[in-house]
């Protein structure tokens, strides 16, 4: 069985598959009225989210499905203290896929080990966010035709931000993609990303560097929730800000992206700037995640071994304390990535 955990557990064909079945949802939607009827979609969201559970929600319903689960794990057994293990093993008999969202990072793949059905990461703290990943790249492909030779600025927090981080692990697979960052030092992009992007990307200070170059700019929220200083994000939450002065100096085909909700980074007045294309985005999730939820539950996602690295039993604990192993009673595991460098199975961070 496949679980979608993280952008790079689907190959560029499975993504383009993916695509391409988002679009033909859009096309014939009645088509797919009742591909789903009889299954049940269990979201477990131990986070708050607006969008993401909203469009997996309508999602499933548009594909006749049904949809269980809780938006606050305060009103769950988790408050009892019920571990995600103990949790997925119990609505593995309740529902066809779960589409599970949680502060600690890795706490999807957790549930993956444990349920008896498809997992998909709607978000794990800082980690990954795979879903809106395949929302931004169908957004990308409807606006703009390709994914590849592009060039896509990232501006905002792009050390917690786990949809940025998600998005750089999709696209760098395709040929002629290039990265300029645009955040506050304190907010940069963790080494060991950076490290996967070889010579594939820029780092400037400025918006106004980055607007002439690039043809996606994708803005994020700094992530009040991460941190442990409050004072700093004060200090960092208006660090960058897109305004229609700043929208005069992209290129006209240029698009922007946010994967929301949008604090102060881009004022009310690019909103209608054609380029702004953040609410369009909204809209493809849904698609996309139709199609995700479609395929996963097809025979043959269902009877598919699992993808991604494999994890061996390591004697080297996680020290990311917003890593699931370090509270979860699981067995640490860990995996060599390309460069030869051990890494935790869960979190990614190095061991
Ligand atoms: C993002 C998230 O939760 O990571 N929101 C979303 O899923 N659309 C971005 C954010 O919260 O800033």
């Amino acid at each position: 069985m496949r679980h979608l955990l993280d952008s790079t557990d689907l190959t560029t064909q499975e993504i383009e598959k993916i695509v391409l079945r988002a679009l033909d949802i859009i096309a014939h939607p009645q088509q797919y009225a009742e591909a789903c009827k009889g299954k049940k979609l269990a979201t477990l969201f131990y986070e708050p989210s607006t969008r993401t559970r909203l469009s997996f929600t309508a999602a499933m319903m548009e594909l006749g499905g049904q949809v269980l689960g809780f938006s606050d794990a305060r009103s769950s057994s988790v408050s009892k203290g019920e571990t995600v293990a103990d949790t997925v093993r119990v609505v593995s008999a309740f529902a066809d896929i779960i589409a599970m969202r949680h502060y600690k990072e890795g706490a999807p793949r957790v549930a993956s080990e444990f349920s008896r059905i498809p997992v998909i990461n709607a978000g794990d703290g800082g980690h990954s966010h795979p879903t809106q990943t395949m929302t931004d790249l169908l957004t990308i492909r409807r606006e703009l035709g390709r994914f590849d030779h592009l060039t896509i600025g990232l501006c905002g927090d792009l050390k917690y931000g786990r949809t940025v981080h998600s998005l750089i692990k999709a696209m760098r697979r395709y040929e002629g993609v290039h990265f300029v960052l645009i955040a506050p030092k304190e907010l940069a992009l963790p080494d060991y990303m950076k490290a996967e992007l070889g010579d594939a990307y820029t780092e400037v200070s400025t918006l106004e560097e980055a607007m002439p170059v690039v043809d996606v700019l994708y803005m994020t929220r700094v992530q009040q929730e991460r941190f442990a200083d409050k004072d700093e994000y004060e200090r960092l939450k208006d660090s960058f800000i897109l305004d229609e002065r700043l929208m005069e100096l992209g290129k006209p085909s240029m698009i922007v992206l946010h994967p929301l909700p949008r604090v102060n980074e881009i004022t009310v007045g690019v909103d209608k700037d054609p380029r702004a294309a953040y609410f369009r985005q909204v809209e493809n999730g849904k698609y996309v995640r139709k199609a995700i939820i479609y395929t996963l539950l097809s025979d043959e996602y269902m009877h598919a071994e699992p993808t991604g690295h494999h994890g061996e039993t390591s004697s080297c604990a996680c020290h990311n304390d917003r890593c699931i192993a370090t509270t979860e009673p699981v067995e640490q595991k860990s995996y060599i990535d390309a460069d030869g460098v051990k890494r935790c199975f869960y979190c990614d961070h190095m061991l």
